[in-house]
């Protein structure tokens, strides 16, 4: 385990590739409960490239209306999000040195041409608790900031299997993914890659 930049802590091969498969099972039975949707930009209500679903109590949508924010319900079908996967909460209780739980996990899955422009995760009212991240299928190029969308950047690659965590002063910092690199890993059979982020919504 190493910090890349200060507060952002990388956990190279964090999981087995047992565990991986475990997570993936466990990630199809929450789609299967929650369907991946296509979350839209605020105001212009343009579409992202990710599809997205979520796990835990509250989960994270956008939509034009309403823009960012966290709902116990899904946003298409209005049922309830599926439990944290065990890996993923094993992974925030490991990681994180905040004392609660993690209330919502979002899952992205990333096509060959899907990406994250920069942005800062600040939908949250506790930027004491960390975002706890797993990478899981194809790797990606990641690029990190500083808390100024016009400051300096750093890319790295994560891989299947690592965790990372954005705490203290990278917790806001500015982040995204500049690209897929397809056919880097066999455990998603079609290719792609899933993220997910953990993240303790309400003030404990
Ligand atoms: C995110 O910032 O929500 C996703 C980051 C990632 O896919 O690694
Ligand atoms: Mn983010």
């Amino acid at each position: 385990m190493h910090e890349i930049v200060p507060g952002l802590v990388y956990a190279p091969d964090y999981l087995s590739r047992e565990e991986q498969d475990e997570l993936v099972a466990d990630l199809r039975e929450a789609v299967r409960i929650a369907p991946l949707f296509t979350p839209r930009m605020p105001r212009t209500g343009k579409e992202f490239s990710v599809r997205m679903t979520n796990c835990g109590p509250l989960g994270w949508v956008s939509d034009r209306e309403r823009g960012y924010r966290y709902q116990s319900t899904h946003p298409e079908t209005g049922a309830p999000w599926a439990p944290i996967p065990r890996l993923a909460q094993r992974t925030w209780d490991d990681l994180s040195p905040y004392k609660h739980p993690p209330e919502a996990c979002l899952v992205n899955f990333y096509d060959g041409s899907a990406r994250m422009g920069l942005h800062q995760d600040r939908d949250e009212e506790d930027f004491d608790a960390p975002v706890v991240s797993l990478s899981l299928g194809d790797s990606c190029l990641f690029r990190i900031g500083g808390t100024e969308r016009k400051g300096s950047t750093k890319s790295f690659k994560l891989h299947s299997g690592d965790a990372m965590m954005l705490t203290g002063p990278a917790r806001l910092a500015f982040h995204g993914v500049d690209r897929i690199m397809g056919g880097t890993s066999t455990l998603l059979p079609q290719g792609g890659r899933l993220n997910l982020t953990l993240r303790r919504v309400t003030k404990a």
